[in-house]
């Protein structure tokens, strides 16, 4: 975490994730996620890399000083709060994004003119999301809850699956059983079918429940 930080530029980034550390506490945790509709395309209101922000590799993008650039590392409950307490993972508002990206990224970098530019918009509480389009959505007769998923394969990392180019440690390290390896991601794609085979096959072979009502309303 702390060698690419420096190399981004040094003691104001520690202070700026201070800052988010801060926001994240007093600002937005529970907040119910406001992105609507699932659409197959990826067009995103900004280009969001979660390369960038998640990963711990060399990455082939230039940061605004120059020369080369580690990801982030950013642990993935650094951004999605409630995936490890509540049915949704959570997508952080704008205002969350604005602590770092205020200073953070070249000025005339189009993405984060728009970011910036939103911030400004929604004001200081910053409270509202960008109106991210869902990548992952199942059929509303269906009920699941992040919270008892992420504490069981956190419990038994032998049914984690697939790897990851980020935090492997805590939670972090089994998001890759169903989404993929994210971290390696410039644009989030649905990489597992998460059809009710999928579902249905892990719970037997774990001990959770089968019955129809356990998945459906
Ligand atoms: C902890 C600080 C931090 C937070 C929080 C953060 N970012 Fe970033 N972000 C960075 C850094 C560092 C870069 C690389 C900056 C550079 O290119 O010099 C970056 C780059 C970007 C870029 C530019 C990508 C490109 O190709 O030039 C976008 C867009 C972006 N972030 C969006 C977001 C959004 C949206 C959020 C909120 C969900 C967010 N960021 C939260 C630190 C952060
Ligand atoms: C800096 C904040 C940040 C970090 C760190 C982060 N994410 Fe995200 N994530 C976002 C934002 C913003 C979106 C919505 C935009 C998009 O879909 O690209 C998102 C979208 C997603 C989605 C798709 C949601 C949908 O619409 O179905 C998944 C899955 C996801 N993230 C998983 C992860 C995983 C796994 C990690 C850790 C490896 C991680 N994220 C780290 C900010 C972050
Ligand atoms: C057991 C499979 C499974 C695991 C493990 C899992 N997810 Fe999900 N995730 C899903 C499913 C299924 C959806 C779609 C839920 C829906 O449409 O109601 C989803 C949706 C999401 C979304 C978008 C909607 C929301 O809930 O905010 C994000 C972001 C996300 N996951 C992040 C994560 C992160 C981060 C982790 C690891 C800490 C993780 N997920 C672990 C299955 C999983
Ligand atoms: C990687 C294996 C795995 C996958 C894939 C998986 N689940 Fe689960 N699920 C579990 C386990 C294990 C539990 C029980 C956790 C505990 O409470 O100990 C559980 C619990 C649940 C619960 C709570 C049940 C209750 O009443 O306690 C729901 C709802 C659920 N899963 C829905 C789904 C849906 C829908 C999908 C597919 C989109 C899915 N799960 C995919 C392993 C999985
Ligand atoms: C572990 C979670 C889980 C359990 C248990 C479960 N389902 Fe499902 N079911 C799903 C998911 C996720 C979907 C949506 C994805 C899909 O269509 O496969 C779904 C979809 C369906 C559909 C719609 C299929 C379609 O093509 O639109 C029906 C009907 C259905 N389930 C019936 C049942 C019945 C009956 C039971 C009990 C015998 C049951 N389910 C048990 C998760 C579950």
């Amino acid at each position: 975490m702390l060698v690419p930080v420096l190399a981004i530029g040094g003691l104001g980034v520690v202070a700026v994730i201070g800052v988010v550390a801060a926001f994240v506490i007093t600002g937005w945790i529970g907040q119910p996620i406001p992105v609507l509709g699932f659409e197959q395309t990826f067009d995103q209101p900004i280009d969001f890399p979660h390369t960038i922000h998640a990963s711990l590799k060399q990455l082939d993008h230039v940061p605004a000083d120059g020369g080369t650039m580690e990801g982030l590392g950013l642990d993935c409950t650094f951004c999605h709060r409630t995936v490890t307490t509540q049915a949704n993972a959570g997508i952080p508002p704008v205002g969350f994004c604005a602590t770092c990206h205020q200073v953070i990224g070249a000025e005339g970098n189009p993405q984060l003119t728009i970011l910036r530019d939103a911030a400004d918009i929604v004001g200081d509480d910053g409270s509202q999301p960008v109106n991210w389009q869902r990548v992952h959505r199942l059929p509303d007769h269906v009920r699941f809850i992040h919270e008892p998923h992420i504490r069981y394969l956190t419990q038994n990392p032998s049914q984690v699956e697939g790897t990851t180019d980020g935090v492997t440690e805590g939670p972090s390290g089994v998001c890759s059983t169903c989404h993929g390896n994210v971290a390696a991601m410039k644009q989030v794609e649905q990489v597992e079918s998460l059809k009710m085979g999928q579902c249905v096959d892990c719970h037997r072979d774990n001990g959770a429940p089968t019955d129809c009502v356990a998945c459906h309303h």
